[in-house]
């Protein structure tokens, strides 16, 4: 069987650099290695409605934004089936069948969903939908077939409770669904990159973000003020790495050949996190080394958004033209289900015959 790689993002903001470095970069690797049969980018406009019911123009808005920030980075349409979530109604289905095949007890104990629930302040007026979107996750892994899901370490919980959803539906039914393996960004900085205020994530209601869209000068400022050692006074004095969000920026981003380009008097950094260690290093070399290291990621994306950004017809032409092969993927599958969940009547030669026999 082949491989098959799903995965998506909720449309809810343009993606910043968190997005590009726990998931982004790997998904287009992943596209250009030739090892999937199938690629399949989702925008998850359904399942951020269910933290966002009241702001469906928001939604709205940043499908494009969001279908801008894939193909800037790489994302190919003719490599990868990009598509919206919600024109593919199989999806909804498949949920609805899923759900009895999970408890409420489950999902409560569901990490993502409780950590969301505190950060939303839901508390007891949690929607519905809100709490039963890993079940709704489930079936955009599990319509595709999907083998490989590429994402955040923050979606670990989504994955098992997939995986388990697909072992409880092949034990009832039969072996129908495929388990899927979460494939996480292998650098570790990577995982979740913090805010540029060194808030442990970054989030636009933070405004901590760096966006893949920002603008050069954007991107300077905010790398100029990033959080640091904040006992770190003067230049003398010896810093801290850890918990420096300079410093995990450049474990993200930074490769040797920028050192030999922008701070040559290193080879590596190793090297400069030694000196900065010792004393004698400034936040402001460190940070224009980063703006550096930054502008040369950002500045192709930011270079190809633009070009995009002028010919929005085509965007939807993609969406459109992408959602409909992958509701095709979908229903092929949705007919399986049906088939092994006995409910697929008017295609059950047998069950026909057998009650024609009944009443004979
Ligand atoms: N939950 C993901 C996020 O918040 C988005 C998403 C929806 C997704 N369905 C998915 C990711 C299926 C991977 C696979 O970013």
């Amino acid at each position: 069987m082949g491989k098959i790689i799903l995965t998506g993002d909720r449309p809810t903001g343009r993606l910043h650099v968190g997005h590009y470095a726990g998931s982004l970069k790997r998904r287009v690797e992943l596209q250009n290695s030739g090892q999937y049969d199938k690629v399949y980018i989702m925008i998850a406009d359904a399942q951020a409605l269910t933290d966002n019911a009241e702001q469906p123009e928001k939604v709205r808005q940043n499908i494009v934004e969001v279908a801008l920030d894939y193909m800037s980075c790489g994302l190919d349409p003719e490599k990868s089936v990009m598509f919206i979530q919600s024109m593919i109604p199989e999806l909804t289905e498949l949920s609805f069948y899923y759900m009895n095949l999970v408890t409420v007890s489950r999902l409560q104990r569901n990490p993502t969903v409780k950590s969301e629930i505190k950060m939303r302040n839901f508390e007891s007026s949690i929607p519905v939908g809100f709490f039963t979107y890993p079940i709704s996750q489930a079936a955009d892994i599990t319509a595709f077939k999907a083998t490989t899901v590429p994402v955040g370490e923050d979606q670990e919980p989504m994955i098992e409770q997939t995986r388990e959803i697909v072992r409880k539906f092949n034990a009832v039914y039969g072996e129908v669904l495929v388990e899927p393996e979460i494939l996480l960004p292998d650098n570790k900085a990577c995982l979740r990159l913090p805010g540029i205020d060194g808030k442990a994530k970054m989030s636009k209601s933070l405004g901590n973000c760096i966006y893949l869209s920002d603008t050069e000068e954007e991107v300077r400022k905010k790398v100029m003020s990033m959080y640091t050692d904040p006992n770190h006074l003067k230049v003398e004095d010896p810093g801290q790495i850890e918990g420096n969000t300079v410093f995990t920026y450049l474990d993200a981003f930074s490769s040797d050949d920028h050192f030999k380009e922008y701070l040559p008097d290193y080879n590596n950094l190793e090297e400069l996190k030694a000196h900065y260690k010792r004393g004698g290093l400034g936040d402001v070399k460190v940070k224009k080394f980063l703006n550096n290291v930054m502008q040369e990621v950002l500045s192709p994306i930011r270079a190809k958004r633009k070009e995009l950004e002028r010919n929005i017809p085509y965007i939807y032409e993609v969406l459109k033209k992408g959602s409909e092969e992958a509701r095709e993927a979908a229903a092929s599958t949705l007919n399986e289900v049906r088939k092994a969940m006995k409910i697929n009547y008017f295609d059950d030669k047998a069950l026909i015959t057998e009650q024609i026999e009944k009443y004979r």
